[in-house]
């Protein structure tokens, strides 16, 4: 069994599903925030809620975690030497930048299951475009890994 080869596998699993979440819930926070606007009724406002609750809860969170654990142990498989190397030190500096942008999602999700939003759907469609950015920078730079 290669333990790199599994490491690797089990990390894909996870930033597939992590990017799933990190793209769709900001989705759902366009269509919530134009249902405040428009004054639509409460039934559909706790359907966001709980879509967004269990989006967050059962999917993203551990996803991260999986991704950041198995990360880490692939940059043990491939010699922490590695840290010198410019690819690796850009791939963290991207995901970090996930990872402060799932943390913001989390407080968007506060807000609007306090009903408190204060974003327009206007903001969360440009900020849905980050981690589409970041995902697309993010395979470049692992694939390619210049210097
Ligand atoms: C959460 C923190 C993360 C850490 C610490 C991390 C670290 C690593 C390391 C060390 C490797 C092995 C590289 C190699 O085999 O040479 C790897 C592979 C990979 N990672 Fe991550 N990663 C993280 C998150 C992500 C994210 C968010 C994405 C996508 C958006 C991603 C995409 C990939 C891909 C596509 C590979 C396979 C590259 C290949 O086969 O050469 N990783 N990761």
């Amino acid at each position: 069994m290669n333990i790199y080869l599994l490491f690797k596998s089990i990390h894909l699993i996870a930033v597939i599903s992590w990017m799933a979440g990190l793209l769709y819930l900001p989705r759902i926070f366009v269509y919530h925030s134009e249902a405040v606007q428009n004054n639509k009724s409460e039934d559909l406002m706790s359907t966001f809620k709980i879509m967004e609750k269990r989006l967050f809860i059962y999917i993203m969170n551990p996803a991260m975690i999986v991704s950041w654990i198995f990360g880490v142990l692939l940059i043990y498989a491939i010699g922490v030497d590695n840290f010198g190397s410019f690819w690796l030190q850009l791939k963290l500096v991207f995901v970090i930048i996930l990872t402060i942008y799932h943390f913001f999602l989390l407080q968007c999700l506060r807000k609007f299951a306090e009903n408190s939003n204060s974003y327009s759907p206007k903001f969360y469609r440009i900020i849905n475009e980050i981690p589409t950015v970041v995902l697309i920078a993010t395979v470049f730079i692992i694939i390619f890994k210049p210097l």
